[in-house]
């Protein structure tokens, strides 16, 4: 440990013993996500499994609420559904990387867990400036239980880039095809277009750059963050989360997007032909920076940040005053179903279910079933019938609305979204709608995982009851999670 290191240690742990019981005292605090135990976290990082136990790494800054200096901190499972913190990881430690750890993956071999980083050095006060004043470092580094993280080398130097890129360029995901690794990164060009960037290498440790790998695309943004590529049945794809896309009716509404192409890799070319558009993962308020991985059992599993880089108008968060802010999404399995993604919540997630309660439902007008409420539940609902419109209402400030005249389906949030108000998107038609509700957030799949809304979401203490309004016949079934 260097003298930077146990200064940045000591740090976090004077900050945790003056705010952890305030933190946790907060009754946003979330029951079954992932959380920083003090401060701010956002993108999920790391993402393995290794020696049977389940890894998740996250950007986090434990100084500041709002976010500051980035970590890397660790949450660690055997199941998947309880993490518990293994505190920080990584710190900003060294010359490349002294003003963040920022995001990256683990590549898992035989007997050690190899992480690729950006390292983030900001040359001058103008370090937010696109060609100069920063630059990001390719780290890797190593670990042999799981735990302990060690042997921290630069493998790309900021110069070491291609000709044609800015400063920005970040996020390695590394993975292995035939008998040759490769990494992603996310990219912004001299001209502001979001590109992804293949490297190469035969033994980890030395990378040669192979090729732009995709992009730039029309209306695509200018800068690509965390991209992530992986083959799900044959079908090649590639994860990126664009900044700078511009809202289009329902859709990128958010102030980033985070979504996917289908396409066809070629991989001694080094380039990913898309077959389609760029299609959002998520409908809701809280989203990005998604990352997956492959576990034993085959599943392509997928964690996203349940947050957002910037503030919104008119939206802080209120668990800010509380000391801490965000969390990740529950993991959710990809599939292909028709050429597109579709999420589903993990099946191990059925062990938290407890007291269930079934009902059929017909709704007329403002309907209620006396004793239907809670806050951190499972609920799912099939629907037999709908009328013109039909809503259903959450934590009573929340409504999900479907109107099947225009085959539309939004969320929308009262007082409890603090300033957030609709999103929207087009369902042919609705079935079904799978909802995870914990204390602060919703995570609602539709028709089995076709489209999902995650946002977070500040009711009242007793803002508990589920009802519904307009017309409509459904079935409903409800579990506690505990
Ligand atoms: C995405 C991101 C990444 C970067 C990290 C810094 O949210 O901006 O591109 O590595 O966060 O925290």
């Amino acid at each position: 440990m260097n003298a930077l290191q146990k200064e940045l240690k000591l740090s976090i742990e004077n900050a945790l013993k003056l705010n952890k019981s305030k933190v946790d005292s907060d009754r946003w605090r979330l029951k079954y996500h992932v959380m920083p135990p003090i401060g701010w976290l956002n993108d999920p990082n790391g993402v393995c499994q290794y020696n049977g136990k389940y890894h998740l790494f996250y950007q986090y800054s434990p100084l500041d609420a709002e976010g500051g200096l980035k970590y890397w901190g660790h949450a660690c499972s055997d199941d998947m559904v309880k993490f518990e913190d293994q505190g920080v990881k990584l710190y900003p430690d060294r010359a490349d990387d002294v003003h963040g750890i920022y995001s990256g993956s683990a590549f898992v071999t035989k007997d050690k867990i190899h992480f690729f980083y950006t390292g983030n050095v900001k040359k001058s006060e103008s370090y937010d400036f696109v060609n100069n004043g920063r630059e990001q470092n390719t780290i890797h580094a190593v670990s042999d239980d799981g735990y302990n993280i060690t042997k921290k080398h630069t493998v790309i130097r900021a110069d070491q880039y291609p000709q044609g890129f800015s400063t920005h360029i970040r996020d390695p995901k590394v993975f292995a095809k035939g008998d040759m690794y490769y990494m992603v990164l996310g990219a912004r060009d001299i001209n502001s277009k979001g590109q992804v960037l293949l490297f190469q290498s035969d033994d980890l440790k030395r990378w040669n750059f192979k090729s732009v790998f995709a992009g730039p695309y029309q209306n695509l943004g200018y800068m690509w963050e965390c991209p992530d590529f992986f083959t799900i049945d044959q079908t090649d794809v590639l994860l990126i989360s664009p900044q700078g896309v511009k809202p289009k009716g329902h859709l990128y509404n958010n102030v980033h997007q985070s979504g996917y192409l289908i396409g066809q890799a070629d991989f001694p070319k080094g380039r990913f032909e898309p077959k389609g558009d760029f299609i959002e993962l998520d409908c809701g308020f809280d989203f990005y920076a998604p990352q997956t991985f492959c576990d034993s059992k085959g599943r392509r599993i997928m964690w996203a940040w349940m947050g957002l880089p910037d503030i919104e108008n008119d939206y802080t968060n209120p668990t800010v005053q509380k000391g801490w802010q965000h969390a990740m999404t529950i993991p959710r399995q990809l599939l292909i179903k028709d050429g597109k993604l579709i999420q589903k919540p993990l099946e191990e997630y059925q062990k938290l279910r407890k007291d269930l309660l079934e009902s059929n439902i017909e709704v007329k007008g403002k309907t209620e079933q006396k004793g239907l409420s809670g806050d951190v539940y499972e609920l799912i609902i099939d629907f037999e019938k709908i009328g013109e419109v039909l809503q259903i209402n959450l934590r009573e400030d929340t409504t999900i609305s479907y109107n099947s005249k225009d085959r539309l389906l939004s969320l929308y949030h009262k007082k409890s979204g603090y300033g957030r108000t609709m999103r929207k998107t087009e369902v042919e038609r609705l079935k079904k709608l799978q909802i995870f509700s914990d204390t602060s957030s919703l995570e609602i799949f539709v028709n089995e995982g076709e489209k999902v809304f995650t946002t977070r979401v500040y009711p009242k203490e007793n803002q508990t009851k589920i009802s519904f309004d307009g017309q409509g016949k459904l079935k409903l079934k409800k579990w506690e999670l505990v």
